[in-house]
């Protein structure tokens, strides 16, 4: 298993991963769109043939209004790679780099409240915490929380 940057080559194996693990998919422009804005902050993980069995893809908030800060667009692992630290490797690494190329003082999310599997991750293992609850926030009607992970106080 290998986990490396995310390159504009990944983004149809990316948006296969999506299409098969998540009902929240998107075009292709807008793979597109977060691989050209921050190369840095999007990761995949390979097996041992090079191919992809998951993915984060991130980019930055940088709103005028706000201090810049990271946001989770989507993250899934494919079935049978699951629970092997993949998606807690894949959000270390776009963390990370939101820190040290971006200076971003906390990273956002939004998660199905019924996601068991990923409010695990989120809140149990990375830290995160819930914002607020994002009523009918998903296309099928179901709340959303946001979640925050702080990585520096803001002043
Ligand atoms: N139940 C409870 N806790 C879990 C589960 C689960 N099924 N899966 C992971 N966790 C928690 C555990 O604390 C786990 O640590 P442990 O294995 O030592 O107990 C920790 O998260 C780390 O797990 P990983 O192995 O890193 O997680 P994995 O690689 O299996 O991926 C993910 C987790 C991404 C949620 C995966 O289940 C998945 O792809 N699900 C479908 C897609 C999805 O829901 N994506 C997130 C949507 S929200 C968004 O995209 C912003």
């Amino acid at each position: 298993m290998n986990i490396r940057q995310a390159t504009v080559d990944d983004l149809i194996a990316i948006q296969n991963c999506n299409l098969l693990d998540l009902p929240e998919n998107y075009h292709m422009k807008y793979y597109l769109y977060h691989a050209l804005s921050w190369p840095q902050l999007s990761f995949v993980a390979e097996d041992d043939n090079g191919k992809i069995v998951g993915y984060v893809l991130a980019k930055m908030e940088e709103k005028p209004s706000d201090v810049p800060h990271g946001h989770i667009t989507s993250l899934s692992v494919m079935r049978t790679y699951r629970r092997l630290g993949l998606a807690e490797k894949l959000m270390a690494q776009s963390s990370k780099q939101m820190t040290e190329v971006f200076d971003a003082h906390y990273v956002s999310l939004h998660v199905r409240k019924t996601n068991r599997a990923a409010i695990g991750l989120y809140r149990d293992t990375l830290k995160f915490s819930i914002q607020e609850i994002d009523k009918k926030y998903y296309a099928d009607g179901e709340d959303a929380y946001a979640m925050r992970l702080t990585f520096k106080e803001t002043k």
